[in-house]
């Protein structure tokens, strides 16, 4: 293929123009430490979105309903248009999308575009971007996607119980350009705490979950099923999309003999694909895999969740059956982007900001979870933000778990590299929206925000993020 060739050119045009232009910027002082990083930041990904005049209208209502998931039984759930996974929305790079949304709920809601980089006042934060939605009121989620990707939605509000009864859907920002693939698929990553009815276990919260990883269920499903098969033909070249949308469950599947490669993370492609060897997915996280299927496959392999050795959890089957399919695809290179930032250097440059993270006692749920000792009460919204940064400029933050627990650390409304690990370097080919920390770790990120406004920094353990373990940042002009 030559296609790479030029692509590669452009991009070093790319970075060398933005080395002249930082290089041009501070003539006569010496250049920032910052500059090479800002230099091999500048494409990674695109300022500003590109409409292509397109608007893709959707209906969204909240309600609660009665689904068979779980292998049949009868769920009490509280859905998007009564599905649980609620819908997934496919778009097109450059489309605007139009959610109208309506509340049906018996509480306030918002809905939170995850991993997308939305205008600011559409991201779906109670109080601070929006007022939350009432029960019977509605809301119009307007703005157009400035990355292709699989990203997903779900509440703001009190999340730790509206996500776990259902509320969350999938985004696809489908690529301008045709995808070598025979077929999409997305597999939800859930798991469900159930009482002896088999309904909901109606108590969020606990001090249990609040002193532990969040609630972790006793139930684990795909796509709201506990027996998700995926069928495919021998020859076939499969896009698998998975996301974990549980409160606290972290996933690392095994998917055995498959050949796959990891494409992207978190929305993101990476610099070049990467053979699948095992992948954390904490809440939140996204992982598109590329998939082949030889042309003398058959037989089935079961995907299993080994984050936890002494407790796999069968996810799901994937068989191979039928007449091979044609191979058009098969040759074609996996989608890359290519320029993900090495950011060699960048953990010499000084922390911007360190933030350590504890519990104590106290609060409204007996246990507060804290970013430097403060613990952030659903309607302070106007607590000044924890850190102000200016778009452009390059941050390294720390972080540093004085707790034995896991926190998936997720920032809004831009993406991070992670630069180290208790001060190992970590050399990840990709961008994050959310990096999972575990007990007593100390992890750096390193980013460049360029999007205004006052954007969420949390951990994506639901009750964690209830009892305090919130905060906003601020990106100026
Ligand atoms: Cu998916 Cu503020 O979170
Ligand atoms: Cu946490």
């Amino acid at each position: 293929m030559t296609t790479r060739h030029p692509s590669r050119r452009a991009r070093a045009a790319l970075t060398t123009l933005a080395a002249l232009a930082v290089a041009g910027a501070c003539r006569g002082r010496p250049a920032s430490p910052e500059a090479p990083l800002l230099a091999e930041f500048a494409g990674a990904y695109p300022r500003e979105a590109r409409p292509n005049g397109r608007v893709h209208e959707v209906a969204l209502t909240a309600a609660e309903a009665e689904l068979p998931l779980l292998d049949g039984g009868k769920l009490r759930v509280w859905a998007y248009e009564g599905q649980v996974p609620g819908p997934t929305i496919r778009v097109r790079l450059g489309d605007r999308l139009r959610v109208r949304f309506t509340n049906h709920l018996p509480q306030p809601t918002t809905i939170h575009w995850h991993g997308v980089r939305v205008p600011n006042a559409m991201d779906g934060v109670p109080h601070l971007t929006q007022p939350p939605v009432a029960p019977g009121g509605t809301f119009v989620y307007d703005f157009v996607p400035k990355d292709a990707g699989t990203f997903w939605f779900h509440p703001h509000v009190r999340s730790s119980e509206q996500v776990e009864r259902g509320l969350y859907g999938v985004l696809i920002v489908e690529d301008e350009r045709p995808a070598p693939y025979d077929r999409d698929v997305v597999w939800v990553l859930d798991d469900w705490l159930l009482d002896e009815q088999r309904q909901i276990f109606p108590q969020f919260n606990t001090m249990h979950d609040l002193m532990h990883d969040g609630r972790w269920g006793n139930v684990v499903t795909v796509n709201g099923r506990t027996s998700e098969r995926l069928v495919v033909r021998p020859g076939e070249r499969v896009r698998l999309r998975l996301l974990n949308s549980a409160n606290g469950r972290v996933f690392k599947p095994d998917l055995g003999a498959l050949d796959a490669r990891i494409i992207a993370v978190d929305g993101l492609y990476l610099r070049e694909p990467i053979p699948y060897r095992g992948f954390e997915l904490a809440p939140g996280n996204r992982l598109d895999l590329d998939v082949r299927f030889g042309a003398a496959a058959s037989g089935m392999q079961a995907v299993v969740d080994r984050f936890y050795e002494p407790q796999p959890h069968h996810l799901a089957d994937v068989v191979v059956d039928g007449v091979e399919a044609p191979s058009a695809r098969r040759s074609f290179p996996s989608p890359a982007h290519a320029h993900v930032p090495v950011w060699r250097g960048a953990l010499a440059l000084p922390i911007t900001k360190s933030f350590e993270i504890d519990a104590r006692r106290g609060g409204e749920h007996g246990i507060e979870w804290t970013f430097n000792g403060q613990a952030f009460a659903g309607h302070d919204h106007d607590a000044p933000p924890g850190l102000t940064m200016r778009a452009g400029t390059f941050h390294r933050l720390r972080f540093t778990n004085k707790s034995y627990r896991l926190h998936p650390i997720h920032l809004h409304g831009m993406f991070f590299r992670l630069l180290a690990r208790n001060d190992v370097p970590a050399d990840e080919p990709f961008f994050r929206d959310t990096v999972l920390m575990r007990g007593r770790e100390t992890i750096d990120i390193g980013l460049v925000p360029e999007d205004v406004g006052r954007w969420m920094m949390h951990c994506h353990v639901l009750e964690h993020a209830e009892a305090g373990m919130m905060m906003s940042l601020a990106v100026e002009p």
